[in-house]
């Protein structure tokens, strides 16, 4: 067995550091996804939490004294995937009109002197024209913008309006009102801030999507762990349900308890993934729930473990199309798609993840190999990542490695959940991993907390990720953002709210490593001359800019000394940016108190034999450039 030779310098990983993105937490909607209308389409249902409905924060808006009925139909709906939709029929319509009231996620933060896209399916079904005003009103009713418009076409057919904001207003409410008798259907009502991140439509909420981008990660995996494979074959993530109009789109329970309108489908995550500059890793399926759950998989055919045998050749093919519709030349039939969408050049697939922390049967077996060999074959440019069970002291942990091993997956991706001090013991965990075997995407991992201390327990464990860069070729901290209020998983990177982010220790210390990572590792060049059971050092090189970077991490509550000798580096500036994270081992950063601990960066002189000295709890990067 070939072990971690450190003596010499090696190559590592280039893609080493990334994200993982899962749609809990509100991630997608109510998150990242810009959209400001909760349950814009009506498909909420008791299925996706017992409480909820159609009318789910909506509602009925009759405050002129107007009446009439409401009422959810399915009857001819925009489209058979969408099949909820409200119907008004209006007898008066009062001194206000009469119609929808949507509170948006927690209230719709909105700022004065800016405008916001507005969009509503409508179908017209008396024979007069319907004249409409949708707002934006505060909590007291107070109008902080307006638009009018008249609807007349029979059918279903979207009226757009720009409604400009005079005031600012955390909690806004969105009221859609039709000012004259009449009988209307009313579907898809969205609201959009004008400005997303990089202006996309139906895109990606601003402020957030940019502090995921600061991180410069190398990949981003998604649509998420649990939520690929569903808790049971019938809640399995169909890629295909997500692409297209997002009228047209299958939303779907969220395995998280709540709702996907998959508004962030497919063709959004590569793109997400193009305008933040990292490699798209998209999981599907292996062919089999979490836990091998089984259920339905359609009508009749219940207590299947996996998805059945008769139906794996179309879901193996869904595969390859997938693979398709992000790298085929636009005269495929799936690339064809791609380039409807508004992107006719391919997406650079290089990654393609099998599985999620899967029960290893014969069941899963069966279908992992189809899907694998499937791939292997038709695409052998597709780096495949197959899976292991969730914990790394389980059997299936053992047996998922055995059958990677065994096909020759090129990469497994491990997880795993642990105390900060599991992450400082275990610093050596892959200097015995084979060489020769498949190699190791650290696809989920986290310390319990998002204190100082979990952050720097991290940044000693990733400073060996990096050592190990040979084996470990990527690595994504675990999960990516949470709503306050709504998190189903602690701890997150980045904690958000209608209006805030607010980023974590942990996630300087991923940003850190991110934006400064190496494709060479040079051993030797950090030595601590105090003792080092909480620390870790790491020294990479970035052969396009020619960079050296040092990383020292200490988790002990005591300074650490060392030496860093640069003189067999060649040449080298004689100044270097040194960033520093520190403070208070037992702080984190909250909403009330954001900034508790942020990175410093500063200039220092850099000399051919560098003596240091780093203050209890923390954590510095040095980045030296070419000389
Ligand atoms: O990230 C939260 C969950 O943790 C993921 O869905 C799953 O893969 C892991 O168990």
């Amino acid at each position: 067995q070939q072990k971690a030779i450190d003596a010499k310098p090696k190559k590592i990983s280039p893609d080493l550091f990334g994200i993982f993105f899962e749609d809990l937490s509100y991630a997608a909607d109510g998150g990242l996804y810009a959209e400001l209308v909760q349950n814009r389409s009506f498909e909420y249902n008791p299925a996706d939490n017992r409480d909820w409905n159609s009318m789910t924060a909506w509602k009925y808006q009759t405050d002129g004294f107007g009446y009439g009925t409401i009422s959810v139909e399915t009857a001819n709906p925009i489209h058979q995937n969408n099949p909820h939709y409200i119907l008004l029929d209006i007898q008066d319509a009062g001194q206000k009109g009469v119609g929808l009231e949507n509170g948006g996620f927690d209230g719709i933060p909105v700022r004065g002197g800016k405008y916001y896209n507005f969009s509503v399916f409508l179908n017209v079904i008396s024979s007069q024209p319907l004249p409409l005003t949708v707002s934006l009103v505060d909590t007291k009713g107070r109008e902080l913008g307006t638009a009018s418009f008249t609807a007349s076409a029979k059918g279903w057919k979207k009226y757009s309006e720009k409604i400009k904001v005079n005031f600012d207003e955390d909690s806004a409410m969105l009221q859609l009102l039709v000012k004259s008798p009449g009988k209307v259907g009313i579907d898809m009502v969205s609201l959009f801030p004008e400005e997303t991140f990089k202006n996309r439509e139906n895109g990606m909420r601003a402020d957030l999507a940019q502090t995921i981008a600061d991180i410069k990660p190398k990949f981003m995996r998604f649509p998420g762990g649990c939520l690929t494979h569903g808790d049971g074959v019938a809640n399995i993530y169909h890629w295909k349900n997500t692409i297209g109009p997002v009228e047209q789109r299958v939303e779907q329970r969220n395995i998280w308890n709540y709702h996907q309108s998959v508004g962030i489908g497919y063709y959004e995550y590569f793109r997400f993934c193009e305008d933040i500059g990292a490699k798209p890793v998209p999981v599907v399926a292996a062919g089999v729930s979490c836990q091998n759950s089984g259920g339905t998989w359609k009508i009749g055919s219940t207590g299947q473990k996996g998805i059945p045998m008769e139906d794996m050749d179309a879901y193996v093919q869904d595969i390859l199309d997938l693979v398709e519709y992000a790298n085929g030349p636009v005269t495929s039939t799936w690339g064809a798609k791609r380039a409807a969408a508004g992107h006719p050049a391919p997406f650079n697939l290089e990654y393609l993840g099998i599985g999620n922390e899967d029960k290893i049967t014969g069941v899963f077996e069966e279908r992992f190999r189809m899907i694998y060999d499937a791939v292997h074959k038709a695409h052998p440019e597709i780096k495949i990542i197959g899976t292991v069970g969730p914990s790394p002291n389980g059997e299936d942990f053992d047996k998922g490695w055995k059958l990677a091993n065994q096909l020759a997956v090129g990469t497994v991706d491990e997880h795993y959940y642990e105390k900060p001090e599991w992450f400082l013991k275990n610093t050596s965990r892959y200097d015995g991993y084979n060489r020769l075997n498949s190699k190791v995407y650290v696809g989920e991992y986290a310390s319990w907390g998002n204190t100082l201390f979990n952050a720097l327990a991290e940044a000693v464990y990733m400073t060996n990720l990096e050592r190990n860069g040979d084996v470990v070729r990527m690595a994504s901290y675990a999960p990516l953002i949470a709503r306050i209020g709504h998190t189903s998983w602690n701890p997150n990177l980045i904690y958000f709210d209608g209006k805030h982010v607010f980023p974590t220790v942990n996630y300087y210390v991923q940003q850190q490593f991110a934006s400064n990572a190496g494709d060479e590792y040079l051993p030797g060049i950090i030595n601590f001359t105090s003792a080092d059971t909480t620390a870790g050092a790491s020294c990479v090189k970035d052969s396009v800019t020619g960079d050296v970077i040092l990383k020292i991490a200490n988790a002990g509550s005591t300074q650490l000394f060392g030496t860093a000798n640069l003189a067999k580096l060649g040449k080298l500036a004689q100044k270097a940016t040194f960033t520093i994270i520190c403070g208070d081992a037992k702080v984190a950063n909250t909403a009330a108190h954001p900034a508790e601990v942020l990175p410093k960066t500063t200039v220092i002189n850099m000399p051919k034999q560098w003596k240091f000295t780093v203050p209890a709890y923390s954590l510095s990067i040095v980045r030296i450039k070419a000389g």
